[in-house]
């Protein structure tokens, strides 16, 4: 059975394990995390500006959720990850739907996050967003298995872009939800 507990109940190889599964979930990104770079991530969420959850299965964390509370009415969704071996078996959808209750019972209106595309995810992959970005951001569609399709079926919306945020061609894709 998979649950879903706060970060703060982790322990020190649970810790390890979400370090693990953030390094791996995004390898094929050029804005991947190495292992050091994914410790001090997991890290991060003891800071009293953010919280995260993890799922957990047989005492093994499987996926992740990290939000940043960085609007008193928006909150930013950074991290989510589930381990590859466990993807496409609904891990992401509950810790999405796990969240969104969590930042309800706060009054939070949205949630926000922005998903890069920096390995030709889309077909906005390369080109040049200029001089007209929503015009092209309108056309959008995955080329590569780009998970702004998964959040597009859990209710986000498209919402604005960042051209070349990882480098020429390579932008950044922002999207909410109205919780
Ligand atoms: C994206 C991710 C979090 C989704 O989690 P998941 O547990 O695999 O997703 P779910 O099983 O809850 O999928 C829900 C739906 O989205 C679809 N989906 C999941 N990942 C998808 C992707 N990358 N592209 C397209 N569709 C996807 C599923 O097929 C499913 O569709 P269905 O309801 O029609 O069957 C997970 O695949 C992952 O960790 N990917 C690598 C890291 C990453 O890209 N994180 C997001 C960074 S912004």
């Amino acid at each position: 059975m998979v649950e879903i507990v706060a970060f703060e109940t982790l322990n020190d190889s649970q810790r390890e394990q979400a370090a693990d599964i953030l390094h791996r979930a995004l390898a094929h990104m050029k804005s991947a995390y190495s292992p050091e770079e994914a410790a001090a991530e997991v890290a991060k969420f003891d800071e009293k500006d953010r919280n995260a959850f993890a799922a957990v299965e047989n005492g093994n964390v499987i996926g992740w959720i990290g939000v940043t509370f960085v609007y008193d009415y928006s909150w930013e969704l950074h991290p989510l990850v589930v381990d590859p071996n466990n993807q496409k078996s609904g891990i992401g959808s509950a810790l999405i739907a796990h969240l969104e209750d969590y930042a309800r019972q706060d009054g939070v209106l949205n949630l926000y996050l922005a998903t890069d595309d920096d390995y030709g995810g889309t077909n906005l992959s390369g080109i040049d967003l200029f001089p007209d970005p929503l015009a092209k951001l309108a056309a959008i569609e995955p080329v590569k298995g780009h998970p702004f399709t998964f959040y597009r079926k859990l209710g986000f919306s498209i919402v604005g872009i960042l051209p070349d945020g990882n480098g020429f061609g390579q932008p950044d894709i922002m999207m909410a939800k109205r919780i």
